[in-house]
């Protein structure tokens, strides 16, 4: 039986975890460069955790810059097996309001300035992202975040855009047009890369605007962002804090496949 490890990808405003026995900021590198920052381990309640800050401790990786393969390959270095996703979002839906959560189980990529794939020149796969995201990991966000009396939404497409710069209006209203929930700079390539680590990978995107289609909510502010993140950061931390128990220090094979994308993915012939 394979021993779990969580694995939480923070994003703005959520730069560390508390609760950790044995904690300690370990460096990790890997092939493709230092991930974001040191990497946060330790145990709570017997299951193995760890915890990188996206955008690095300080805030200094932009969207566009956060080395995504470095950090899922340090992660899977470390022994993750499940690898949750946590960060601000804008929303496309009066009905999830800054301050609500969603669990995301779809993705449209718009990003085009970031290296997608650890398959290149040598050695060429095409894992399947039909379903990127882990069913059973969204779940156990999901019942977690409840517990933590979080106002939390399951299942919505977020769309991910390069940034910096937030969206224009008129773009605004194209991926609402496109039946998009929410709007983040992060999530991609992320999902895709943790697919091809075979994580099984979660996305909880914590609402901080209504992005600048609402009539009522005008332009993306980031002094409002900021307001709202303090408070949903801490809100991500008590969701955190009841993972374990739900996810369990044995962790049997993902139902979904997700610790096995790569058994038909490859194409090159081996040598
Ligand atoms: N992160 C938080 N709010 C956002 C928005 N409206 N657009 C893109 N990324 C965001």
């Amino acid at each position: 039986m394979t021993q779990t490890m969580i694995a939480v990808i923070g994003g703005s405003g959520l730069y560390d975890i508390d609760g950790l026995e044995d904690a300690r900021w370990q460096a990790v590198d890997t092939p493709w460069g230092a991930p974001s920052d040191d990497i946060l381990t330790g145990t709570l309640e017997g299951v193995a955790m760890a915890f990188l800050p996206r955008h690095g401790r300080g805030h200094v990786h932009s969207p566009s810059t956060v080395p995504y393969r470095a950090n899922i390959d340090a992660l899977k270095r470390l022994g993750a097996t499940d690898v949750i996703s946590v960060s601000a979002c804008g929303s496309f839906r009066e009905e999830m309001a800054p301050g609500h959560f969603l669990i995301v189980d779809d993705f449209i990529d718009r990003t085009f300035a970031r290296e997608k794939s650890f398959f290149g020149t040598g050695c060429v796969a095409h894992v399947s992202v039909a379903h990127p995201t882990c069913p059973r990991l969204g779940d156990a966000c999901f019942t977690a975040a409840e517990a933590a009396g979080i106002t939390i939404h399951k299942g919505g497409t977020y769309l991910a855009m390069e940034g910096p710069q937030f969206s224009s209006m008129a773009e605004s209203k194209l991926y609402r047009s496109w039946g998009c929930d929410v709007i983040g700079m992060t999530n991609m390539p992320e999902a895709k890369l943790a697919r091809e680590a075979e994580l099984c990978y979660a996305s909880v995107a914590m609402i901080t605007d209504y992005d600048s289609w609402h009539p009522d909510h005008g332009a993306v502010d980031i002094n409002e962002i900021i307001k709202v993140l303090t408070g949903n950061a801490d809100k991500g931390r008590e969701m955190v804090r009841r993972l374990p128990a739900l996810l369990g220090a044995d962790r049997a094979p993902c139902p979904h496949h997700c610790d096995r994308a790569l058994e038909y993915a490859v194409m090159t012939a081996p040598e």
